[in-house]
């Protein structure tokens, strides 16, 4: 089973490791915006972002890096990610965090991660993207 993401530590095994690395966790940024990018049903939280992506590749992909257990690319980089008054400039109610996990969860489906993985990850990744909404439920 796993331990809580990245736990100092911990003898469990972290998200990191059982996605098996730098590799795999890429991977799931590229499936994740590449899904984003393309999908009508995610186009409402597509239109906040930059047309160019590839920053937000990058970001996503050293954030999760650490997040997940990895080495901390993006703290190294930027600092505390203060994510949430990172996220105050965007509208973010249920429908934004939804389609926000509506394409996480197709990216971990599509790059076949093993099913209980994939649910602890859902979990977890859901109170992240739970914690960014800055509009009360309508
Ligand atoms: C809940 C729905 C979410 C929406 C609508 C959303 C949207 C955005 C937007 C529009 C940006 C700015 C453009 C960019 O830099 O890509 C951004 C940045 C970012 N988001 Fe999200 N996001 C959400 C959830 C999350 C979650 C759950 C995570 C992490 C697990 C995350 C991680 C990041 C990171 C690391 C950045 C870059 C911050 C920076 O250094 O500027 N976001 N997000």
């Amino acid at each position: 089973m796993l331990s809580k993401v990245g736990e100092p530590g911990s003898n469990q095994a972290t998200f990191f490791e059982v996605l098996g690395g730098v590799e795999k966790v890429r991977e799931l940024v590229e499936r994740f915006y590449d899904i984003m990018d393309s999908d009508p049903k995610a186009a409402g939280i597509r239109a906040l972002h930059p047309a160019d992506l590839t920053s937000s590749r990058e970001k996503l992909f050293m954030f999760l890096t650490g997040w997940s257990g990895g080495p901390q690319l993006y703290i190294e980089r930027y600092g505390h990610p203060m994510l949430r008054r990172r996220h105050l400039p965007f509208t973010i109610g249920e429908a934004e965090r939804d389609q926000w996990m509506y394409c996480m969860v197709r990216a971990m489906h599509d790059n076949g991660i093993e099913q209980p993985v994939m649910l602890k990850l859902t979990e977890a990744l859901w109170d992240v993207a739970d914690f960014m909404r800055n509009r009360p439920p309508t």
